[in-house]
């Protein structure tokens, strides 16, 4: 496996193969692995996988978790290595951000709400650092996980609007045996927290599988669940349509439930498709 640091280097890289490349900020764990395998599959015989490590500071909030994010370099390395990734980009802050820096991607619709709205600037700093690690990797397919949905329904707009040549691949989200979904924030939780964390899965589950259609009905019925957990506290539980992120009344077939808790001070999130 290569490692590359520079900008400089990718993008003297020869580039005759199918590149497919799995953007992250480390701290990789079984659900990335996931992402890998899917890449690869994607890549196909003669093509490669490259992963991005890289915590970017942009799409941190002030005060949130940047600083105490975790990096174990050494282990995201070997994960790589025996995932069979081809080359893994690893570039530090100064390599990535001019200190004067002027130009942002900034997609000013489905950012403002949900995670938007309670993590101001955060999809700017998504947009901003996915669209330089496009330019930088050239892939021609890129892959993420359906965790982070509305993540993955704005970087689909952004590849539309500004025309990246990319296909956006979403994957399935992959959970613990109780339900969670792998996370690299799970690690912030504490024991109690960790246990108390699985009635977001039954959260979903029991609204996936309600009869009732009235968004109300379900998100009351999610909210009830979550609200079993003492240590949880809810931030927005909301039905959305699953392109335009807007509330919908009642649930139909593009419905998704998207979901925020705390627990402790660690933020979680999570959805699900319903039938
Ligand atoms: O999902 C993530 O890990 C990050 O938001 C991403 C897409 C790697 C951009 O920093």
């Amino acid at each position: 496996m290569k490692i590359l640091t520079a900008i400089a280097e990718a993008h003297t890289e020869p580039r005759e193969k199918r590149r497919v490349v799995v953007p992250t900020m480390g701290a990789l764990h079984r659900a990335h692995g996931e992402l890998i395998r899917v890449a690869r599959e994607h890549a196909s015989r003669g093509g490669e996988v490259v992963v991005s490590v890289f915590v970017n500071p942009l799409q941190f909030e002030p005060g949130s978790d940047y600083e105490r994010y975790p990096r174990p370099e050494r282990a995201d390395e070997d994960f790589c290595r025996s995932a069979g990734v081809d080359l893994l980009f690893r570039p530090s802050v100064a390599e990535m951000y001019a200190d004067d820096r002027s130009v942002f991607v900034n997609e000013f619709s489905l950012s403002k709400i949900l995670e938007g709205e309670s993590r101001p600037g955060h999809f700017r700093g998504v947009c901003t650092v996915v669209a330089k690690l496009f330019n930088v990797l050239a892939p021609d397919v890129a892959v993420f996980g359906e965790k982070d949905f509305q993540q993955l329904v704005i970087i689909r707009r952004m590849v539309r609007d500004l025309n990246f040549k990319i296909d956006i691949i979403g994957v399935p989200t992959v959970r613990e045996e109780d339900g969670l979904a792998y996370s690299s924030r799970n690690q912030y939780l504490n024991l109690e927290e960790r246990k108390q964390a699985a009635v977001l899965h039954k959260a979903l589950q029991t609204a996936a599988n309600a009869r009732r259609k009235s968004a109300d009905d379900i998100i009351a019925l999610a909210r009830n669940v979550i609200n079993e957990a003492p240590l949880a506290r809810i931030d927005y539980v909301e039905l959305v349509d699953a392109e335009t992120l807007r509330p919908v009344q009642i649930a139909g077939s593009n419905s998704v439930l998207v979901l925020a808790v705390f627990f402790g001070k660690t933020r979680l999130i999570d959805n699900i498709r319903l039938a």
